[in-house]
């Protein structure tokens, strides 16, 4: 994971933000150490048997043991990239937040359940390292339709957008436009290890299912809420 220390000047960072503005999100090959990555998902299948082969997401890092996703939001080189991929894009300096980050961990009869629900994240900047990804039958692959909204002004703006899609019509419509073959929406095949990056406050994204025999696992780190100083947010205690 150290290369990025080739990008001193940043010229990486603004090549990959340029990318997820033309197709909607980039991607760093293979930047997971192989054994790192062997280890998370020993940690993912040890966590699905613990629960019954049924889903499991992990917020933040306190539970994720050993594994290099409990001290990649402090890696230096990552956090950089992030802050400068934000910056080029944003054209602002990049907060000195920290990242709110899951690590979704699917399979069991609750595969369907978090699946195929369309939403905008509440950060601008969405990385998701795939950890395991189905060998067989449905692979689980990521769903994004790119840039639908542009940063809102105000976090009601922000909200009423949310409100608007996290309905059973907006779903439904959303579903039915997916199943017809949407070319607006990118089915992207997930190979774990790699990095991949897209505007997650801007793009309704979603997965595909994965067989419930199977375990499709993916850690996510958001970057940067426009409205993490919001008084109305504070105030309806929204994450
Ligand atoms: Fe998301």
């Amino acid at each position: 994971m150290n290369f990025i220390n080739r990008d001193p000047s940043g010229t990486m960072a603004a090549a990959l933000a340029a990318q997820i503005n033309a197709n909607g999100y980039a991607v760093i090959d293979d930047y997971v150490d192989p054994d790192l990555l062997c280890a998370a998902q020993a940690f993912v299948a040890d966590a699905i048997t613990a629960n019954n082969g049924e889903y499991i997401g992990f917020t933040g890092t306190e539970q994720l043991g050993g594994t290099f996703l409990a001290s990649l939001p402090k890696d230096p080189n990552f956090v950089s990239l992030c802050r400068r991929i934000y910056e080029s894009e944003v054209g602002k300096p990049a907060p000195e937040s920290g990242f709110y980050q899951v690590l979704r961990c699917l399979s069991g009869r609750g595969v369907q359940k978090h699946s195929m629900r369309f939403h905008f994240d509440s950060y601008v900047l969405t990385a998701l390292i795939p950890i395991a990804v189905p060998e067989h039958g449905n692979p689980g692959r990521l769903i994004i339709h790119p840039n639908t909204r542009g940063l809102r002004r105000t976090y009601l703006g922000n909200l009423l957008d949310k409100v608007l899609v996290d309905n059973r019509v907006s779903q439904a419509l959303l579903n039915a436009a997916y199943r017809r073959g949407s070319r607006r929406m990118i089915r992207l095949s997930l190979k774990p290890g790699s990095l991949y990056f897209f505007w997650g406050y801007r793009s309704l994204h979603t997965n595909e299912p994965c067989d419930a025999d199977a375990i499709r696992a993916t850690a996510l780190l958001h970057y940067a809420d426009p409205h993490a100083d919001s008084r109305v947010k504070r105030a309806l205690r929204r994450h």
